[in-house]
């Protein structure tokens, strides 16, 4: 029941819950004690999943921020949305350097692992001392899973993959995690990518499959380099049956890049299909640099703040 002695969380649909504030508690542990499914997964203010916002737009962690009466906030996501993680086994199909600085990993799953498109889950790869978080790069319908894992040289995960992993390799999976998904609304919709942020957003351009339903879409996809670019052909042959518009975009390239040179964010002015206005929907994925300029400049032109979604690749192992 409301009071305001409680915490009051809004979901994006409108519905809200209401539970006291544990002493000493943070507002995640609070909601739960009162029986209430909340997006979490490293409880540790690191992976960002559990972020809510207040009445001016300012983020809160609810794993971390201590519970107080009187606190309003709202949730970017449905209540339905969130199932729990499952645990399950996996083993590599296969996996390749896809670009100078993306790997590729496909892998199969002994019992299935439903996801909303956009999702991530936790893997523990032989070897390793702690799982890492990736997002599912394949739409929820393929039986095989898709990881595209940016090459950080002295990493955890690089160094598995060029020296240890073979296939058959198992390893273990834990989701889905994440309320970065993509939403079944009539708007358009860009999409904005940094590096491997694009895996997320494949996924779900790969689940938009019914062209006379799909609002006009339009992707930006972000490196560093012209040599770290990947998945063209796979964006190419998305916009051959979606109504898409593919802006590619590189900070640094040689006289063959046939894309826009620069920053994601600086190529939002290439957009020609969609109107970056208040009426469109906004997915933004990769550094959280990146994903913090492209939030500001979308929110100068007027987006809505809740029309706004962001998934941050931090590095939290
Ligand atoms: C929700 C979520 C989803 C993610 N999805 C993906 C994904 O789909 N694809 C993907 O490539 N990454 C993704 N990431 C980031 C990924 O989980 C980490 O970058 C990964 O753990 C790095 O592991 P590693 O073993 O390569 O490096 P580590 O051995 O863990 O680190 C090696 C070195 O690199 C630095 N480092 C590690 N990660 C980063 C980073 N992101 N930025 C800058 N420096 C870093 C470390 O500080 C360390 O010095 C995601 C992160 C989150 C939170
Ligand atoms: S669950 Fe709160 S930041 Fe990870």
């Amino acid at each position: 029941m409301e009071s305001s002695d409680h915490i009051s969380l809004t979901f994006s649909d409108g519905e809200a819950m209401h539970f006291p504030p544990l002493d000493g508690q943070s507002i995640l542990t609070s909601a739960e004690k009162a029986g209430n499914v909340l997006a979490s997964n490293c409880r540790e203010g690191t992976c960002r999943t559990c972020m809510a916002r207040d009445a001016n737009g300012n983020e809160v962690l609810l794993c971390i921020t201590p519970a107080q009466p009187g606190m309003a906030l709202n949730l970017p996501y449905q209540r339905t949305d969130v199932t729990p993680p499952s645990l399950r086994r996996a083993k590599i199909n296969a996996f390749s350097r896809v670009s100078r600085s993306v790997w590729e990993i496909r892998y199969r799953l002994q019992f299935p692992l439903p996801f909303l498109p956009g999702q991530y889950v936790e893997v523990h790869f032989p070897g390793m001392d702690a799982p890492r978080r990736f997002s599912m790069a394949n739409p929820p319908s393929l039986k095989e899973q898709v990881l595209h894992v940016r090459d950080l040289p002295g990493g955890a995960m690089s160094t598995y993959l060029n020296e240890r992993a073979k296939p058959d390799d198992a390893f273990t999976v834990r989701g889905p995690f994440g309320v970065f998904y993509l939403r079944s609304t009539a708007r358009p919709k860009l999409f904005v990518a940094g590096g491997t942020g694009l895996a997320p957003i494949i996924s779900m351009l790969l689940s938009s499959i019914d062209a006379a339903t799909t609002p006009p879409l339009a992707v930006i996809a972000g490196f560093a380099d012209a040599e770290d670019a990947y998945a063209l052909e796979a964006l190419l042959a998305l916009a051959e049956t979606l109504p898409l518009e593919v802006v590619l975009a590189a900070d640094r390239a040689g006289g063959a890049w046939k894309g826009f040179v620069g920053n994601p964010v600086a190529a939002l002015n290439e957009v020609r299909t969609i109107p970056l206005d208040a009426g469109t929907e906004a997915y933004l994925c990769g550094p959280p640099a990146m994903v913090n300029a492209a939030r500001g400049a979308l929110l100068a032109r007027n987006l809505q703040a809740t029309a706004i979604f962001n998934e941050e690749f931090v590095h939290s192992s």
